[in-house]
């Protein structure tokens, strides 16, 4: 569809930007960016957009004039209540299939921790039923309307994670470590079959922010702080979720849309703040948050998510600029910017029931998960106004009817979907547990301690050994990943369990104790312990050093090595963190990050298991310091614990 070019044509765009009730805070902005950006005059701020900067459309690109017409003609044919309703996403929890006809709404999400009928534990069969009814209901024809079939998004962010018993794969962060794009594609493969088994259309993936403040709670949904790594794995994501091309997207079952998200600069904000404001130079924008759509563009991802964050004050959701000059005209999107949950409502004027200024700006289908009704109402009356020209719902509509028939969704539901038995299926978890290995990521093995002689004596320590809460991290069955119960995760192995059945196998012998004492006689101690799980808004933290957050770890790493046990430490983390004391006190450290459902993956590596050698590189900096609270590879003083790239390889005593 649309390749890009890195093109730099020295076309100066000077847009004039007049917004009376920001203007304290511009002008605190530029007093801190004087002269480079903006220049303050009489109520009046100038802001010079460098669209040069970005990367152009290429001009070859073109449309299908086939589907053209066909998306033409069933636009002549909509009513305004029809055109609305298709701009709208509702959320599952807050609608029922019967509005879909009534309001003729377009799409419908689950967020996270959101399950049909409410149950966490529904089956397979539950979700296939809830779509079907979304379905019908949406294609109803009733009073001889269209009947323009819903599109279903979710959030599969490592794996269908929302459905319990589907295979759960290492967060981005693991991923990025693994740097392997191949198994990127099959990860991206396996979730869009788990998906689409559940009769869900589109995936609120890949995350493409590049984190540059680990302190940030969205950190491990970032696959690095280098955009490079960003972007390769991104579109590896892509080309898994939707196939090599669009028609495979159109004519494979096995496919769903993807997403990237969340445009543009969610990785860059002051502090780490989750949703806050990522003040740098349309530059530094360009070239390092939005590398990845850039990318994934190339490879026809049909939808972009408006971040919750700002461009220096200005908040993405009423972001024309960005949204339309930049996004759709510049870089040639011509598929449809979904907005993020109730983000509209944060920009000035609006509300979760109405918000003409997001529309207007670009934003194509909102986010209005509860409030939808009187979004639509206020929707319909700011069309009939005049506040939202109907060219742009038009166009609006033209997107999301572009992005149906590209997925097959107008023609093709009939196809057989994926088997449920693809749900957490062998193969898939074959895949994720190759992923979670790949992903771990040696910082330390003083004298050559690893790889572990599997027929020993090995004591298992620390609360992360048998949690796959901690394991698996948030966006798991639940939002924030907290407060579920064994049974949501089914099929998944633990790091404990991985670990006795790889002893067992060769002879050797596993005490476990969370918390408690080693045997005396004990031949080396594996003590893992980590981060609890946290998603968006709760998993901000002021600062980096894990010790203050637990420092039970740091006590039991000095309690063995007063026993003269040598420790091996697994890390279980969402990001880096000050941990020197804690590797000063072990053997040897792993960074093991959010691994996902197979925990074994975690032995295959500490007993190289068919000869398996670490493989995994730091995806971003590693601290040595509370101060280092932003660090980064390109950092004008650059002085990590370890570096971007950092990891090491043990050497392999024997093969098993
Ligand atoms: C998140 C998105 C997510 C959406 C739907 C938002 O709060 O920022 O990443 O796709 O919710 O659950
Ligand atoms: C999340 C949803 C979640 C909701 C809970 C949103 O911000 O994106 O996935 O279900 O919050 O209130």
């Amino acid at each position: 569809m649309i390749a890009i070019n890195q093109v730099s044509s020295l076309r100066d765009g000077v847009v004039q930007y007049f917004e009376a009730s920001r203007l304290i805070r511009v002008v605190a902005y530029l007093v801190l960016f004087v002269g480079s950006q903006s220049i303050y005059a009489a109520g009046t701020t100038t802001i010079i957009f460098q669209p040069e900067l970005w990367p152009q459309a290429d001009q070859r690109a073109v449309l299908d004039p086939v589907e053209e017409a066909r998306i033409d003609q069933l636009i002549a044919q909509m009513t305004l209540e029809e055109k609305v309703g298709q701009m709208t996403q509702v959320e599952i929890k807050f609608s029922k299939p019967a509005d879909l006809t009534k309001y003729h709404i377009g799409s419908v999400l689950n967020g996270g921790g959101s399950w049909p009928n409410n149950n966490a534990m529904s089956r397979p069969e539950d979700w296939i039923e809830l779509a079907d009814e979304y379905y019908a209901a949406s294609t109803s024809k009733k009073k001889g309307r269209l009947g323009i079939p819903v599109i279903w998004g979710t959030d599969g962010v490592h794996g269908h994670n929302n459905v319990v018993g589907a295979t759960l794969f290492p967060h981005n962060i693991g991923l990025g470590a693994g740097n392997n794009p191949e198994l990127v594609t099959a990860i991206g493969r396996a979730t869009a079959i788990e998906i689409a088994a559940t009769g869900i259309d589109w995936n609120f993936a890949p995350t493409l922010a590049v984190a540059r403040d680990d302190r940030w709670g969205r950190t491990y949904e970032s696959y690095s702080e280098d955009p490079q790594i960003v972007a390769s794995l991104g579109d590896a994501l892509v080309i898994g979720l939707q196939g090599a091309d669009l028609s495979e997207l159109r004519d494979d079952p096995a496919t769903v849309v993807a997403t990237a998200k969340h445009f543009v600069g969610d990785g860059g904000t002051l502090a780490g703040d989750d949703q806050g404001d990522t003040f740098t130079s349309e530059r530094t924008l360009a070239e390092r948050h939005a590398l990845g759509y850039v990318t994934t563009l190339n490879n026809d991802v049909q939808t972009v998510m408006a971040s919750y964050s700002s461009w220096r004050g200005y908040k993405l959701h009423g972001n024309e600029y960005l949204l339309t000059t930049i996004l759709k005209q510049r870089m040639g999107f011509d598929g449809f910017v979904i907005g993020d949950w109730n983000a509209h409502e944060q920009l000035d004027g609006c509300s979760k029931e109405s918000c003409s200024l997001a529309i207007n700006a670009g934003v194509d289908m909102i986010m209005v998960p509860e409030d939808w009704r009187g979004f639509i109402r206020n929707t319909l009356r700011q069309v009939r106004s005049g506040e939202i020209a109907q060219s742009r719902v038009d166009d609006a509509v033209r997107r999301i009817l572009r992005v149906k028939l590209r997925a097959g969704l107008l023609d093709q539901r009939s196809l057989p979907r994926p088997d449920v038995s693809w749900i957490g299926h062998p193969q898939h978890r074959a895949i994720a547990r190759q992923a979670a290995r790949e992903s771990l990521v040696l910082l330390k093995n003083a004298a050559d301690i690893l790889p572990l002689d599997p027929n020993s004596k090995v004591f298992v320590t620390g609360d992360g050994a048998d949690n796959l809460e901690m394991q698996t991290g948030g966006w798991t069955v639940s939002w924030q990943g907290t407060d579920n119960k064994p049974e949501h995760y089914r099929g998944s192995t633990s790091i404990l369990q991985g670990i006795k059945a790889e002893v067992a196998s060769h002879g050797g012998e596993v005490v476990f104790s969370a918390s408690g004492e080693a045997p005396k006689d004990a031949d080396v101690a594996i003590v893992i312990f980590g981060e609890t799980p946290y998603v968006e808004m709760k998993g901000d933290r002021e600062h980096l050093v894990f010790s203050r957050f637990n420092s039970r770890p740091l006590r039991q790493l000095a309690a063995l090595r007063k026993q003269g046990i040598p420790t091996v430490v697994v890390f279980l983390s969402g990001r880096p963190m000050v941990v020197s004391d804690e590797i000063e006190l072990a053997e040897a450290f792993i960074a093991a990050w959010l691994p996902g459902s197979e925990g074994a993956a975690i032995a295959d590596a500490l007993f190289a298991r068919d000869g398996f050698n670490f493989k995994g590189t730091l995806p971003f900096s590693w601290p040595h310091t509370e101060q280092q609270k932003v660090l980064n590879f390109d950092d004008e003083f650059y002085m990590p614990k370890y570096p971007l790239g950092y990891g090491l390889r043990t050497r392999l005593k024997r093969s098993h």
